[in-house]
């Protein structure tokens, strides 16, 4: 089935969240860029039909869009179909059989709580739809390496692993391929890109939002497993791993591995963990919740290419602004062979990863005058391109097509909780911030890269 596309997309939990936010909208957009023919087939409890169905796609499509143009929808609803039933009930698989005729690859996509998966992937087996199918899951992928192997046995007693796609929303984002690209597509930067000339390595993923209503999710999760342990390792991953031999999936996740096995597992002094003020209140959070909205890390990549260079992220709910940044900041030249004031590393190299999306790298020149003073420059590129291709709708339809590339494999999903798990179970403190603030001031004070921490710009 290697490279066979899938002839029919499944969407158990059609009438949930993140169908409504995520997945109608970017089939929208698969319509729009003549990327999905393939009839669409919507399974839920709900007792509606898919009338019902297309007007909450429609509502999802106009929330994220402003606008809905009628004829693209109108081809996405003539793709669609709805198949009403319980997970736990043979005759939903059977109808979903039906309804899926002669379609040898499915494509099945779980936007439903893992809870669930067992109940489903089994009753995909034992319907026999499983066979020469595909199987696409959401994160989180467990809740630590224990329940990850658990969720993996689950999957894999029913689907191959290159049957499966795990998704990581920022692997589909088209600043996050830049990355990969920036180094591997020029030669410049593989010189100094090791120990020898990188001094540190900061990621900040800033929200300038709380939990945006979905406090009982997210009371369950908290900042490490929300984004951490998935999406902000690797964007890591991208920036340290070795030059893959292909961009294969495999190879690309070969050397993911690599580093993932390579990473020091966090310990209590590599962390601080915050809760914004006012997080107890929130609906669906528990009034003693003692789960952080904020964390800040320090990780070390035990290389000949890393060794000794610390990486910092941190993230958070309620932060002064929304953006994601890295900045790779590099060694002082050897000698200072003038009199400049700032003590910070010169050289640096940015990327804006989100929202907007750009690459700048840090300077010194003279500064106009008599004295060899300087001052510091930014030289950027910024990409204001505004159709780029959502995330989601580049992962489906890379998943439909069974290219792997960016879908995490199974031992990079359980290393990635081997380096968050000490952390997560030794509880360390939880410090309060105030909304607004880049987190809890004072053991943030102490805690971050030589030269302190770059804050993004809005
Ligand atoms: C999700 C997290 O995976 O990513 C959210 O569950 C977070 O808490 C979101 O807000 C951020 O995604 P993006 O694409 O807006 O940076």
């Amino acid at each position: 089935m290697a490279a066979q596309r899938s002839q029919a997309l499944v969407v158990f939990g059609a009438t949930g969240d993140l169908a409504h936010k995520m997945i109608f909208p970017s089939l929208y957009q698969m319509v729009r860029h003549g990327h999905l023919r393939e009839p669409v087939i919507g399974v839920a409890l709900d007792d509606w039909t898919v009338e019902q169905l297309a007007a909450r796609a429609h509502d999802g499509i106009a929330a994220v869009f402003g606008t809905v143009d009628e004829a693209i929808f109108a081809r996405l609803k003539g793709l669609l179909n709805y198949v009403r039933g319980d997970y736990r009930a043979p005759e939903t698989f059977a109808a979903l059989g039906q309804a899926l005729g002669q379609a040898q690859h499915p494509l099945f996509y779980l936007a439903i709580p893992p809870s669930l998966f067992e109940t489903v992937v089994q009753g995909l087996s034992a319907a026999g739809l499983a066979q020469g199918a595909r199987l696409m899951v959401e994160k989180p992928f467990g809740h630590d390496l224990a329940s990850a192997r658990d969720l993996n046995a689950v999957l894999h007693a029913v689907f191959a692993e290159d049957a499966l796609f795990r998704i990581d929303h920022y692997l589909g984002k088209e600043a996050i391929q830049n990355l990969l690209y920036f180094r591997f597509a020029n030669a410049f930067l593989e010189p100094v890109w090791n120990r020898t000339y990188v001094e540190s390595v900061q990621l900040t993923m800033a929200e300038n939002f709380g939990v945006a209503g979905r406090g009982r999710f997210y009371d369950e999760v908290g900042c490490i497993r929300d984004v951490i342990q998935n999406h902000l390792v690797n964007v890591l991953l991208l920036l340290t791993m070795e030059p893959p031999v292909t961009t294969a999936a495999d190879d690309l996740n070969d050397e993911k591995v690599q580093v993932l096995k390579a990473m020091r597992p966090l310990t209590p002094p590599d962390v601080v963990r915050g809760q914004f003020d006012g997080y107890r209140a929130e609906p669906g959070v528990a009034p003693d919740s003692t789960v952080e909205t904020f964390a800040a890390v320090r990780l070390f990549v035990d290389t000949w290419r890393w060794n000794g260079v610390p990486f910092y992220i941190r993230a958070g709910k309620n932060l002064p602004v929304r953006a994601t940044e890295v900045v790779v900041r590099f060694r002082h030249p050897p000698i200072a062979m003038f009199r400049d004031v700032d003590t910070t590393p010169p050289n640096y190299l940015r990327f804006r990863v989100g929202p907007e999306v750009s690459i700048a790298i840090g300077a010194r020149r003279k500064a106009p005058g008599s004295e060899m003073l300087g001052e510091a420059v930014e030289l950027s590129a910024v990409d204001n391109t505004t159709d780029d291709m959502m995330p989601y709708e580049r992962l489906i339809g890379d998943a439909m097509d069974g290219n792997r590339q960016l879908f995490t494999r199974q031992d990079a999903a359980e290393l990635a909780w081997r380096i968050v798990d000490p952390v997560l179970q030794a509880g360390t403190p939880l410090l309060p911030y105030a909304p607004g603030s880049w987190g809890p001031s004072d053991a943030m004070e102490g805690f971050g890269p030589p030269g302190g921490w770059v804050d993004p710009e809005a």
